[in-house]
């Protein structure tokens, strides 16, 4: 039988109980729910997440009868390079009250301000929804960010931050990475923004929209052929931002927190 279920270690030690991620995207008949049931008691989880997609029926039957709790509906959008033509009258940079510039990870208050914007930005994820988490989200927004700025584990693959700089403090940023993945034999490099936010005195003037042409413009730069980035499904000005930029929506994923208790006990 094959694994269902893959342990999350990082997360686990983070939120101080056992957590896994479900790997297929749907729960496709009777008979694998059963084993999801099964693999979810044996591996002894207290949660295991759930991304599954929205338009299978049998998915969507299986978590509500089991009562799992729906986090977020995870919206994914992609920019192929093709479809990059940002035209210069609509271009934001230049054209805010505000410096847009890559982020030196030596300068120690600007990252403590970026930091401090990440925990800000915890509470549109899904984990800050599930009050099981929430006690800890902030915490893990910041690990991220101070992870992502200068990541522990050394990568040869290039890793960008672009902050909005509004009287020298930090008004935003968004967190950009290049992953490279195999295609025929070939290295084929794609660009992930996985980061964004604007400091909520300063939304709704172009910041976002300038700091995003930036990260596109270094993904592609670094050889991208396309570039991603995830959104929450309730979150209207991220998804009108990524779409005013050029983003198209590929996918969206009901995403479930099963929890021991709420799960598959009821
Ligand atoms: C999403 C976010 C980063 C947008 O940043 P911003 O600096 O306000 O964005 P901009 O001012 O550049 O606006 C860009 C586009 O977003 C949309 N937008 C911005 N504010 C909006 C609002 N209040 N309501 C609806 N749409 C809005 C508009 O379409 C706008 O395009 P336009 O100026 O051509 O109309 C910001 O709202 C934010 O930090 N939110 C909290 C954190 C977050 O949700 N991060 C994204 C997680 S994936």
């Amino acid at each position: 039988m094959s694994q269902l279920i893959k342990e999350l270690p990082w997360d686990s030690n983070h939120f101080k109980v056992k957590i896994g991620r479900y790997l297929p995207t749907t729960i496709a008949d009777p008979d694998q729910e059963k084993s999801f049931r099964q693999e979810f008691f044996a591996g002894k989880f207290d949660c295991v997440y759930a991304m599954l997609d929205a338009s299978d029926v049998h998915s969507r039957e299986a978590a509500a009868r089991n009562q799992f709790f729906l986090g977020d509906i995870r919206m994914s959008y992609a920019l192929t390079k093709k479809d990059w033509f940002p035209k210069e009258p609509q271009r934001r940079q230049g054209t805010i009250p505000a410096e847009i510039r890559f982020l030196n990870p030596d300068n120690a208050e600007q990252v403590a301000q970026v930091k401090v914007l990440s925990r800000d930005l915890s509470v549109v994820s899904r984990f800050h929804f599930d009050e099981r988490f929430r006690p800890y989200v902030a915490d893990m927004y910041e690990i991220w960010a101070g992870n992502f700025i200068k990541p522990k584990t050394p990568t040869d693959l290039p890793v960008k931050t672009v902050i909005a700089l509004k009287n020298g403090w930090v008004a935003g940023f968004i967190g950009n990475k290049i992953v490279e993945e195999e295609k025929d034999g070939q290295k084929v490099r794609h660009g992930e923004v996985v980061l964004v936010a604007t400091h909520s005195d300063f939304r709704g003037q172009g910041f976002g929209r300038a700091m995003s042409e930036k990260s596109i413009d270094w993904c592609f730069e670094q050889g991208a052929e396309f570039v991603t980035v995830d959104t929450q499904g309730n979150n209207y000005q991220a998804s009108r931002l990524y779409e005013s930029v050029g983003f198209r929506l590929q996918d969206m994923k009901l995403i479930y927190h099963v929890w021991k208790q709420y799960g598959f006990n009821k």
